[in-house]
């Protein structure tokens, strides 16, 4: 795909069928992923791949994390929170790996360097025909989930990317004008 199209044409698809990327396809996601601007080449970067049973364990984290936060929840409301990963055959958490005290590269810089990483992971997935979709939810930033995926104290989750094939129709790309975004200093 030609690449300005791709930048101006980008789209999540939110409905993910199977077969997952191949590993060829997630090999090209991750390569995105590592040209991420990143000051200090600190690379700031760690990647957990889910599939399979993967999915399942990652469902359980997020299932016992909400009901950690909300004991009365009802085991119905719970069972559809384990089964959020399932909307997509293969799921990345995109893991800023923070380094603390360094003046030069606060850990917001970080944070946005994976965040980087991601958007060049969403490109790369439909730049190959795939389709997928950033997610937090409340999961990213929940202390369970954060536990169960060995983060560190300087570690945040900055996204977990649903992929899969396309499985719907991409929703028409909404009409934005740069004149009223941006302001010029001549
Ligand atoms: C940091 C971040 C977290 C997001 N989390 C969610 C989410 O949890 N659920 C959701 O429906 N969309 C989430 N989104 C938005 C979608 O990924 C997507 O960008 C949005 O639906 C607009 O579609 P588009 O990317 O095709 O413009 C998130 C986006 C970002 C940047």
């Amino acid at each position: 795909m030609e690449a300005m199209r791709l930048l101006h044409e980008r789209r999540s698809m939110g409905k993910l069928a199977g077969p997952a990327p191949s590993r060829e396809q997630l090999d090209a996601l991750y390569r995105a992923a590592l040209r991420a601007p990143d000051h200090k080449e600190l690379t700031p970067w760690r990647f957990i791949e889910f599939s399979g049973e993967g999915i399942d364990r990652l469902g359980e984290l997020f299932a016992e994390g909400e009901a950690r936060k909300n004991p009365d929840l009802d085991a119905s409301h719970l069972d559809s929170i384990r089964k959020k990963p399932k909307r997509a055959p293969l799921i990345i958490a995109v893991i800023a790996r923070g380094t603390p005290d360094l003046p030069k590269v606060p850990a917001v810089e970080q944070v946005l360097s994976a965040g980087c990483a991601a958007h060049a992971m969403l490109l790369a997935a439909q730049a190959q025909g795939l389709g997928a979709m950033w997610r937090t939810g409340t999961f990213a930033f929940d202390p369970v989930v954060r536990e169960g995926l060995g983060l560190g104290e300087h570690d945040e989750i900055v996204a977990f990317l649903y992929l899969g094939q396309p499985g719907g129709r991409f929703p028409p790309i909404p009409e934005r004008d740069p004149a009223e975004f941006v302001e010029r200093w001549d």
